[in-house]
């Protein structure tokens, strides 16, 4: 079976692995840092925190960010229930508002007529790695005091114009909040966090890096940067600046004190040495996928039986994924062509389920219909394989499969 996405691990890789299995600290020693390090250089944002997955990194995202019981967070239905569920663990309600048709990414109007005295934040998914349209998100979250979390677990790597998208001209952050840009001209990496506060990324093995299971949160605020810390540690400080007990007697050198209910989110360095590892490869994983895609997209161009992703003017999509969306004749096929192409060996998979139609939030009160488009993006939608690993006979062998089973479909 050819996988819809799977980890790239080279010799090099393996060796930063043992190297930390022979060394001092197999957690919370120097990798860690590193990695962190690295991600900021990489992105442009100012700190990075790693947390043991993307769930961890979102809910802490969510923490640092205010969220609580009462406050409702916009986020759209065409992503994995993780995204939402990061409210529901603090109380507050998740709003799901509409997706643009082509690309499944939040529709910045619907976000707009969705925001209400309780919103406390946008959670935007970069929904295959193609990034929303920031600049717009960020212009209404503004004008209403909303936290802006970028989920980007799909979007490591790709890049957003800061000029020609539909943000109507909304500022970036003033010059001293500016982070370091990696990129030249009008191109920023996800991550930057100049039109966001928070960026989520998650490298589980399909993503485009790996650390096994990880994620972590980028930010420039140094504010959102200490409580992220503190959650991944169980609500708990060393640092003597912070501590809030006056009279602590007798207390020494090992004194801590816990301020918040947190978590062990923490990753080991065995992990961080290997995302640390991977992170040099990225753009040359990024790059390959362009390439696929671009191969893909020239095979099926003008075809009459299905769309292929768009990409914007305002994106350089990462291409975590490939969904490609079925014509109206054949997306009341989808089930025996999604079962056609696994049997022929290609290994397929749907992105999303919108995430209120599984029982647990229908059971909450979400119903069917609320969001229209993702309903229908949903009905068309198949994941072909598409990743760093593919060589272009594999990449050919998945395109004539494709052609014969819906052909047949
Ligand atoms: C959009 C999105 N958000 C969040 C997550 C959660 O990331 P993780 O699997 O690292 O916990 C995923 C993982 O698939 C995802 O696709």
């Amino acid at each position: 079976m050819i996988p819809y996405s799977r980890q790239l691990i080279e010799q090099d890789d393996i060796e930063a692995v043992t190297q930390v299995l022979r060394s001092d600290f197999l957690t919370q020693g120097p990798a860690g840092e590193s990695f962190e390090s690295a991600l900021t250089s990489y992105t442009g944002a100012r700190y990075a925190v790693l947390f043991s997955s993307g769930t961890a990194a979102l809910h802490a995202a969510h923490f640092a960010a205010g969220v609580g019981k009462g406050d409702e967070v916009i986020t759209s239905p065409i992503t994995f229930a993780a995204t939402s569920n990061a409210a529901l663990y603090l109380g507050a309600t998740p709003v799901f508002v509409d997706v643009e048709s082509d690309t499944g990414n939040m529709d910045v109007e619907g976000f707009e007529q969705a925001i209400t005295p309780r919103s406390k934040a946008v959670v935007p998914v970069h929904y295959g790695g193609h990034p929303v349209d920031l600049k717009g998100i960020s212009l209404v979250a503004k004008e209403s005091g909303l936290v802006v979390i970028e989920d980007a677990c799909h979007a490591l790597g790709a890049e957003y114009r800061t000029t020609g998208s539909r943000g109507r001209g909304v500022e970036g952050p003033s010059e001293a909040q500016r982070p370091r840009l990696e990129t030249g001209d009008d191109w920023i990496k996800i991550g930057s966090c100049e039109y966001s506060d928070m960026t989520v990324f998650s490298f589980h093995p399909v993503k485009h890096i790996t650390t096994g299971e990880g994620g972590a949160v980028l930010t420039n605020r140094s504010d959102y940067y200490e409580k992220l810390r503190i959650f991944r540690t169980h609500g708990i400080t060393k640092d003597p600046s912070k501590f809030r007990l006056q009279n602590r007697e007798p207390d020494g050198d090992w004194y801590y004190e816990m301020h918040a209910l947190g978590f062990n989110y923490r990753i080991s360095d065995i992990q961080a040495a290997l995302g640390m590892s991977q992170l040099r490869k990225l753009d040359r994983f990024v790059s390959r996928r362009r390439e696929i895609a671009e191969r893909y997209e020239t095979a099926f161009t003008s075809n009459p039986l299905f769309a292929t992703p768009p990409e914007r003017s305002y994106a350089k999509s990462s291409y975590h994924l490939y969904p490609i969306r079925l014509s109206d004749k054949l997306r009341r096929n989808k089930s025996e062509i999604f079962s056609a192409l696994r049997k022929a060996g290609t290994g397929v998979q749907v992105h999303y389920i919108p995430v209120y139609l599984h029982p647990y939030y229908r059971e909450m009160g979400y119903k069917p219909g609320i969001c229209p488009a993702a309903e229908e993006f949903y009905q068309r939608e198949i994941s072909i394989p598409l990743h760093q690993g593919m060589d272009n006979e594999t990449v050919d062998t998945v395109i004539k499969f494709l052609r014969r089973s819906l052909n047949n479909g």
